[in-house]
């Protein structure tokens, strides 16, 4: 008996890290300096500086200045938050800096503008861009700007999301449950799905037909886990235990919203 269910622990445990966990994660204070992206006061004038302009403002209200391409109550910001600044949210000069890169994800060489139309695609569950839109020019403009000074082929305190570590117990969606009453709730709303004044989203809808869809990053729960372990409650990232970061994430990422779009046929 005892043998039996601990390997199905194993057997779920493999599962669950299949895939998602390719290195391990930074021991915390042992990171490099973070990297300072340079102020908006330091945008140039000029064309160049008028499309670095454009992609902040797509960035930022991307239902309003790339309408036809969004799917959902998000915006970029709403995950790469700080207007793609912060730490360990993605931020926009960790990645100009790591592409082209390989992804697992459609086993291929990607560029930057070809991640940002995976974002469109699954994250803001809509259409992607053309490669040669003003829209991904300005975007990848927009993060070029921001990486001024960055290092090239060194690994960025602060860049991509937090790799959690392994959680001590399997992330469990019931405690999960409790945290997010107690601890999300107030904001995204018992229901998920977020909160509107007037016509501005408020507070984004984090499960429900408005959220990301099921191949978005964050529908995975160790990405997911991380994202809220450095970034939630908003503003008071790193308050939630590991084991409460995973336990919520499971939890959200259980709950409905729409398919992924490469399995609708
Ligand atoms: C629902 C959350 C979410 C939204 C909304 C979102 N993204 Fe992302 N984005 C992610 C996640 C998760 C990753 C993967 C980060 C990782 O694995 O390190 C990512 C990765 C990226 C990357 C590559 C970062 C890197 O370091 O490799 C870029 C660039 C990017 N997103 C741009 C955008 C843009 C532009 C938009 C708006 C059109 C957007 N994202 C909307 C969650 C989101
Ligand atoms: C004080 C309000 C507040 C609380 C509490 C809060 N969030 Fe958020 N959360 C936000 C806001 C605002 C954003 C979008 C940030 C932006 O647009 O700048 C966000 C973004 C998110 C996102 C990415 C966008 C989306 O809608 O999918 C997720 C996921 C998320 N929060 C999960 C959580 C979880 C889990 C908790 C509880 C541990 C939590 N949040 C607690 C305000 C909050």
């Amino acid at each position: 008996m005892k043998i039996r269910s601990s390997l199905l622990v194993v057997a779920s445990a493999t599962l669950l890290f299949s895939g998602s966990q390719s290195f391990p994660p930074i021991a915390r204070g042992q990171e490099p300096a973070t990297f300072q992206p340079p102020s908006d006061s330091e945008i140039p004038s000029g064309p160049f500086g008028d499309l670095v302009r454009k992609g902040e403002h797509i960035f930022t209200q991307t239902g309003v200045y790339a309408r036809p391409y969004v799917g959902n109550d998000l915006t970029c910001e709403s995950c790469h938050l700080d207007r793609g600044r912060k730490p360990y949210a993605a931020p926009l000069w960790g990645a100009y800096v790591s592409y082209p890169r390989f992804r697992t994800k459609n086993n291929k060489v990607s560029r930057l503008g070809e991640r940002i139309q995976g974002c469109f695609r699954f994250s803001m569950n809509g259409t992607p861009p053309p490669l040669d839109s003003e829209t991904i020019r300005s975007l990848v403009a927009y993060s070029f700007w921001m990486s001024r000074g960055a290092p090239v082929g060194v690994k960025l305190a602060g860049q991509g999301m937090y790799r959690m570590p392994r959680p001590k117990r399997q992330p469990d969606p019931f405690r999960g449950k409790k945290v997010y009453a107690a601890r999300c709730a107030l904001c995204h709303g018992a229901d998920g799905l977020g909160a509107t004044s007037g016509h501005d989203v408020a507070f984004p809808p984090v499960w429900g037909p408005r959220s990301y869809n099921m191949g978005a990053g964050l529908a995975k729960v160790s990405k997911l886990a991380g994202f809220v372990k450095m970034n939630m409650p908003l503003s008071k990232g790193d308050t939630l235990t590991n084991q409460e970061s995973w336990d919520v994430a499971a939890y959200v990422d259980s709950q409905p919203r729409p398919a992924d779009p490469r399995k609708i046929r």
